[in-house]
C-alpha cells in the first residue's frame, strides 16, 4: 500500500506522526510537505496530495492543517478527489463505507496524535459499500 500525504504548518506535527504510525504498519508514505512550522498556505498542500492521488499510483490520500477543513476542501478542488474531514472512528468508517473517500483529512490541532491513529485504522479496515455507487457516480458528473 503507498499513501501520499501533505500538510500546512498548523497540521505538520501530526502529519510526523501519522508517517511513523504508518510506516510501523509497512505502509509506503510519500510527503509533499511542509517540512516544518513555518507559516504556509494550506491551499497549495491539499492540490499536491489531490493532484497526486487523481494523477499517480497511491491508494489514497491524507491532508492535515489545523482543523482539517481548509486543505480538504483545497484537495476537493481537484476533479476526482473525494476528500473527507474525518474527526473519530465513525467518520474514518464511513467516509470509506458511503464515500469512497480517496483522501481523508485530519485537524492538527483538533485530533490528538493516538485519536488520528485509530481513525486511520478504522478507515483502512473499511470496504467501499457498492450499494452507494450511484452516489459516487452523481458526484463525478
Ligand atoms: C492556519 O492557521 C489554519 O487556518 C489552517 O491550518 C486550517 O485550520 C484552515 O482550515
Amino acid at each position: 500500500m503507498k499513501v501520499v500525504i501533505g500538510s500546512d504548518h498548523a497540521g505538520f506535527e501530526l502529519k510526523e506522526h501519522v508517517k511513523d504510525y504508518l510506516k510501523q504498519k509497512q505502509i509506503d508514505v510519500v510527503d509533499v510537505g511542509t517540512n516544518s512550522l513555518e507559516s504556509v498556505d494550506y491551499p497549495i498542500y491539499g492540490k499536491k496530495v489531490g493532484e497526486a492521488v487523481v494523477n499517480d499510483n497511491y491508494d489514497f490520500g491524507i491532508v492535515v492543517c489545523g482543523t482539517g477543513i481548509g486543505i480538504s476542501i483545497a484537495a476537493n478542488k481537484v476533479k476526482g478527489v473525494r476528500a473527507a474531514l474525518v474527526y473519530n472512528e465513525d467518520t474514518g468508517r464511513l467516509a470509506k463505507e458511503h464515500n469512497n473517500a480517496n483522501v481523508i483529512a485530519l485537524g492538527g490541532r483538533t485530533t490528538k496524535p493516538e485519536e488520528a491513529d485509530a481513525i486511520i485504522d478504522s478507515y483502512l479496515n473499511a470496504q467501499f459499500e457498492q450499494r452507494h455507487q450511484k452516489r459516487i457516480d452523481l458526484l463525478n458528473k
